[in-house]
């Protein structure tokens, strides 16, 4: 599991993704990698971990670790207001406030958030691949990260699509003999599908790899199935799982010793149905976990199930 340069921590809510993928974080960052854990997660759960402020800079939280939060909803908000800037500059203030409407419609489409969710991750990485060793990605809950994904398979073809159609344009324009100006444009999408389609290979690659994250129950087993059958079909790494909050063996509440024999059944199952992966257990603490004491205990109990 080690040695890789991308990792996704992924699951359904609640899991502990962003418990893991920290904790694994910083047990990298302790065997000397230079690290960087990016959160995908509006709700600055990092921040709320790390019990630092982290934000959407990129900064250094502990020797080796650096963090950063995107927030999708506000990255589409600023993408939205950069682009209205640059056509309230060409166009007339009536047909201005007629755009206006249209692109704030666009902020609440479907897949727009992923898309530049993306855009925003690609550039991260890309940005600094030769600054750090590895990078970790604490997604949001199965279905946005799916999508997301999906998005990184299908962004090289729409930029492919935008290319031509603007090509196009321009061509007729520079025909009718007027001046577009169009081409500037034109090279930002063109350096845009370099950036998404290198990005694209090198999450579909040997480079990358998807752990998912769950919890020794049935609804989580059945999300954890499909999330890899998924993740299999468009050909992501996986070959190690998380299965976090586990319950100690020893108890002398009759209430525990109930669920600890369902859930016993449970990781059966799970050792069944997963039989192809490396199952990593990581143990159910008394309390929630919280700053860099709790997040040390949890990496050293991962490294050694590793
Ligand atoms: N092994 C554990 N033992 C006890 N509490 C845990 C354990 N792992 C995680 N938790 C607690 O469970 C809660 C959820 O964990 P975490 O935030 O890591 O999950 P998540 O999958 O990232 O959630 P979300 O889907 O909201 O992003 C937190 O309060 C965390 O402290
Ligand atoms: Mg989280």
């Amino acid at each position: 599991m080690l040695g890789k340069k991308l990792y996704f921590f992924g699951g359904k809510g609640g899991v502990g993704k962003t418990t893991v993928s920290s904790a694994f974080s910083l047990l990298l960052a302790k065997a000397g990698k230079k690290v960087l854990i990016i959160s995908t997660d509006p709700a600055h759960s990092l921040s709320d971990l790390f019990e630092t402020n982290v934000g959407p800079e990129v900064r250094e939280v502990l020797p080796n670790l650096f963090a950063t939060e995107i927030d999708p909803g506000k990255e589409v908000s600023t993408y939205v207001e950069s682009a209205l800037n640059a056509v309230e500059r060409a166009v007339s203030p009536e047909v201005f406030s007629q755009i206006k409407e249209v692109f704030h419609a666009v902020e609440h489409t479907p897949g727009v958030e992923e898309a530049v969710t993306v855009d925003t991750l690609s550039r991260k990485i890309l940005d600094n691949l030769r600054g750090f060793d590895c990078f970790v990605v604490d997604t949001a809950p199965t279905g946005h990260t799916l999508a997301m994904l999906r998005t990184v398979e299908r962004v090289g073809r729409w930029m492919e699509e935008l290319i031509e159609r603007k090509m196009r344009a321009e061509s007729l324009k520079e025909m009718a003999g007027t001046e577009t100006g169009g081409h500037g444009t034109l090279r930002i999408l063109k350096e845009r599908r370099e950036r998404l389609t290198g990005f694209a290979r090198l999450v579909f690659s040997e480079d990358t790899l998807f752990v998912p994250v769950m919890n020794p129950e049935r609804l989580s087993i059945l999300e954890t199935e499909r999330l890899i059958e998924n993740l299999e079909h468009m050909g992501v790494g996986v070959t190690h799982l998380v299965v976090n909050k586990v319950l100690p063996e020893e108890t002398d509440c009759e209430f525990l010793r109930k669920r600890k024999t369902q859930e016993r059944e449970y990781l059966e199952l799970i050792g069944k149905r997963f039989r192809n992966l490396r199952v990593l257990t990581l143990k159910m603490k008394p309390t929630d976990l919280k700053g860099i004491g709790d997040l040390e205990k949890v990496a050293e109990e991962l490294e050694a199930e590793l």
